[in-house]
């Protein structure tokens, strides 16, 4: 399983997935730089991302918390998550998204 993440300078990469790793630790632990200063605890919005158009309605939705972390973010559009709360399953396999700035 993977997941394809752009990064600021618009490269894309391809990375393998591990089951209930969120997105943030599998995109760190591969080593492309995201902040995420918080280190996955929904407090920073350092780790924001945008989701590709085709995976949005296939995530769960947001809760309140992550919600309030993204109002204080930059730059956040209609597509914007906080990848330390997506939590990755098979479902996810191919998951696309791009770095927002501020998470790196
Ligand atoms: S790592 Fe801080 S909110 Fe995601």
């Amino acid at each position: 399983m993977k997941i394809i993440v752009t990064d600021m300078d618009g490269k894309s990469h391809e990375l393998p997935a591990e089951e209930d790793w969120s997105v943030m630790e599998i995109i760190r632990d591969h080593g492309i730089p995201i902040l995420a200063q918080c280190g996955g605890s929904c407090a920073c919005a350092t780790c924001h991302v945008y989701v590709d158009a085709a995976w949005q309605d296939k995530l769960p939705e947001a809760n309140e918390e992550e919600i309030g972390m993204l109002d204080g973010a930059f730059d956040v559009q209609k597509n914007s998550r906080l990848a330390c709360q997506i939590v990755f399953n098979s479902s996810l396999d191919g998951l696309t998204l791009t770095l927002a700035p501020g998470s790196v």
